[in-house]
């Protein structure tokens, strides 16, 4: 069954041409990559799907449910959640409260509302909390839990931020270079922590530089180049397609 399905995707900025009729669909379950030189319109496809980008033509589908112009509260309610290229956490706010943002029906901060608080609401909270101590136990910071985000390394940061998607209770995850800037150690632990997070039926779509993880983990490959979709398949077929060697080739001589 296809969860995800971008349909013709076209998206302008300018006079720069960033998603040129892209297609792809994502079958439940499955580890989806998406590589391509830098520019070639990965993460605004990642912005059409999650509604920050309004896309000039084409549909988002999630779940047979065409969401095209929905705003991007009502694709986390459809149960999409994302990670940033550029890491997005709140740096003064500890880890578990990091997390707990990602939650659903968090209770409200006004003064008055605090003082009148249910017993409902405090038993609310206190589950959020246990939720968010989980969350951070499955992707090894638990021990970070009530320590400011700004403290933690580059790849620390990363694992938060799949924490706080997770935390979303999504049933697709879109994760936008999840080992940029970490060493192999880090891109290990990434691997079994997404190899974790698949094995509990969670989809997940990729975008990555890392060929090693692509291979790997991915079960089917889209690759773009100058926001064309120039080929679709296993790694295997992708690593020997004529367009995609010349796509890497061009990239690294420019
Ligand atoms: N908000 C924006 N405003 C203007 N240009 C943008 C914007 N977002 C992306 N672009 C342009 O669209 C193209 C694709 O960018 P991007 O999707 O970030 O590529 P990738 O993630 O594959 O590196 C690039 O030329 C980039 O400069
Ligand atoms: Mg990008």
């Amino acid at each position: 069954m296809e969860v995800l399905k971008l349909v013709n995707i076209c998206k302008s900025f300018g006079g720069v041409s960033a998603l040129n009729g892209v297609s792809l669909s994502v079958k439940k379950g499955e580890i989806y990559g998406i590589i391509g030189p830098n520019g070639a319109g990965k993460t605004t496809l990642f912005n059409v799907a999650t509604a920050s980008v309004r896309p000039d033509s084409g549909n988002v589908v999630v779940n047979d449910e065409d969401i095209t112009g929905l705003p991007p509260h009502a694709v986390t309610k459809r149960g999409m959640a994302r990670t940033f290229q550029n890491i997005r956490l709140f740096n003064r706010m500890t880890l578990q409260e990091n997390v707990m943002v990602g939650m659903h029906c968090r209770t409200g901060s006004g003064v008055l509302r605090s003082v009148l608080r249910t017993s409902g609401q405090r038993s609310e909270e206190r589950e959020a909390k246990i939720r968010a101590m989980e969350l951070l136990d499955f992707v090894g910071l638990s021990k970070y839990f009530g320590k400011k985000a700004g403290i933690l390394s580059y790849g620390q940061q990363r694992k938060l931020e799949i924490a706080r998607a997770l935390a979303t209770s999504a049933s697709i995850l879109l994760l936008d270079e999840p080992v940029a800037g970490m060493n192999e150690s880090e891109t290990e632990d990434v691997y079994h922590l997404l190899t974790a997070i698949a094995y509990r039926g969670i989809t997940i779509v990729l975008i990555e530089h890392d060929m090693g993880l692509v291979m790997n983990l991915c079960g089917r490959v889209a690759v773009l180049d100058f926001g064309e979709l120039i080929a679709a398949g296993t790694p295997s077929e992708i690593k020997v397609h004529p367009l995609v060697i010349e796509a890497y080739l061009g990239s690294e001589r420019g």
